[in-house]
């Protein structure tokens, strides 16, 4: 389908705002529906899945250390918008088809209200999954200010839910944010990028998954870009500095964020909060899951109209075509609004103190092996350690205790690596001659450590693990017990058995 870009209005998402207060705790209903949304004016509208009514769902803001409950309520249909195939892990058999369980991306939350994906939901909570516990779930809201995200997590299904629209912004703020005078207000805009598919009759397309062979890997790309849910939208502006809260919401695409002025975005964050300092990027990598907090000020832009660009080809890293034409361009912003009073926003030389954590307080050094496979059906998949999502936990970390994980990549893509509970910190990459790993099993280094990008320093909870490359992350594992997951964040991966369970321990186990 081509759609005539930037003739509709970015969408800006609303906050919402709790039902009531209980003691000194906020209490939200987030109903999960299925509903008709315009989502570009020449195209009928579309059936698609969101919060509230909303797709994305509205934004969720608190403050840090600030307690909230939220009840995810399912009230979505008995079919699904998509085929489920049925032959992956937990949607095997009569397994109900709508089954539903949301996440906070990045946030700092108990196992039992971190929604594991056989903690699913049905409609009512009629029917519920082996690791449901509970129905309501709190958030203490550790994290220092951050752009966290809530999403669908449901197992063997997420791709389908979030693809569908159930995903939406948790932004988490501190009184150091306060203190900085970032851009806020109308001129702080969170945005979720997505690619998604139209039929002609307006309907989302989403692949029935064939029983055959999948080339190379599962994935799934669109050929039409879409930002806070409208397609190819353009956003007025003031010639003034704007906060911009990216979000990859993307199922498999890679992006490579550029403005077609050749004006440089200032990032202050990315998936871990604030950067130490802020950092000058002609061009972003945002990987699935990834985000990036960036100012852009249009006092400096010269022309009134800016295309925001992906100079990334879908198997990114690989070589390949970009489609200028479609996926090649994201949103537009137009310099035509008058300037409401002076700029007195700052992006300021230090934005947080960050703990560096180190090597040698690492009890343990994980080494975790990302491997091509194939599935009983014979289709190509992607696994860690060559393990399947049900067999036994093996990585249990201390509750406290540093780690090393060591992600050797032998497969051919790169793999947005996403652990639950923790941030965690990149140490180093580096390359390894891969033919020679997977003929004999031996490591033999071809490069020296490359220390993160810039805008990969401090805190992260999403990292690509490249092809042919040995990533190390450290973290510590706390505040919380209990079983977690980590995952490759493309989506159709994690589907394909590219995830894992993982447990924080008491020490004295
Ligand atoms: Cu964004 Cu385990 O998820
Ligand atoms: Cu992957």
């Amino acid at each position: 389908m081509n759609l005539i870009k930037y003739i509709d209005k970015l969408p800006l998402l609303p906050t919402v705002k709790p039902l009531y207060k209980k003691g000194d705790i906020n209490y939200y209903e987030m109903k999960m529906n299925q509903f008709y949304t315009k989502m570009h004016s020449s195209l009928p509208d579309t059936l698609v899945w969101g919060f509230e009514g909303q797709y994305p769902g509205p934004t969720i803001e608190v403050k840090q250390f600030e307690k909230i409950q939220i009840k995810w309520m399912n009230e979505l249909p008995p079919k699904h918008l998509f085929k489920v195939d049925k032959t992956i892990h937990g949607a095997e058999g009569d397994t109900p088809e709508v089954r539903t369980v949301v996440h906070v991306h990045g946030g700092i939350t108990e196992a039992d209200s971190d929604g594991y994906p056989d903690a699913w939901f049905t409609n009512g909570f009629k029917q519920v999954g082996p690791a449901f516990t509970r129905e309501v779930y709190q958030y203490s809201n550790l994290h220092e200010a951050t752009t966290l995200w809530y999403h669908d997590h449901t197992i063997g299904i997420t791709r389908l839910n979030i693809y569908a629209g159930l995903a939406g912004f948790y932004l988490v703020r501190d009184k150091n944010e306060l203190s900085l005078s970032l851009p806020k207000g109308k001129y702080e805009v969170p945005l979720m990028i997505q690619d998604r598919t139209f039929n002609p009759d307006g309907s989302l397309y989403y692949p029935e998954q064939p029983a055959d062979a999948f080339e190379p890997t599962p994935k799934f790309f669109g050929d039409t870009i879409v930002v806070n849910g409208k397609v190819w939208p353009y956003l007025d502006v003031e010639p003034r500095r704007y906060r911009f809260r990216m979000l990859n919401g993307s199922n498999s695409r890679y992006y490579i964020l550029k403005l077609d002025n050749g004006q440089p975005f200032i990032q202050i964050g990315n998936d871990g909060g604030f950067l130490e300092k802020p950092v000058i990027m002609n061009e972003i990598l945002l990987g699935p899951a990834e985000r990036a907090d960036v100012i852009i000020d249009f006092a400096d832009s010269q022309v009134n109209k800016i295309v925001l660009l992906n100079l990334a080809p879908e198997e990114y890293p690989r070589e390949g075509e970009i489609s200028i034409d479609t996926t090649g361009q994201i949103m537009q912003f137009r310099v035509t609004l008058p300037l409401m009073g002076k700029d007195v926003s700052q992006v300021p030389a230090k934005l947080r103190n960050v703990e560096y954590l180190k090597e040698e307080d690492a009890k343990i050094n994980r080494v975790l092996t990302l491997v091509r496979s194939l599935d009983d059906m014979g289709r190509r998949i992607v696994l860690i350690n060559n393990q399947r999502w049900d067999e036994p936990t093996t990585e249990k970390p201390k509750l406290g205790d540093t780690e090393i994980w060591t992600f050797i990549n032998s497969s051919v893509s790169v793999h947005p690596i996403h652990l639950h509970l923790v941030n965690v910190q990149i140490l180093d990459r580096q390359s390894y001659d891969q033919d020679l790993f997977l003929e004999t099993g031996q490591i033999k280094l071809t490069s020296e450590k490359r220390p993160p990008a810039v805008n990969e320093t401090g805190w992260k909870d999403t990292v690509n693990s490249n092809p042919g490359e040995i990533l190390r992350i450290i973290t510590r594992f706390e505040p919380y017990t209990g079983q977690y997951v980590f995952h490759c964040h493309i989506l159709e991966h994690e589907d394909y058995e590219m995830m894992r369970p993982y447990e924080v321990v008491e020490q004295s186990r």
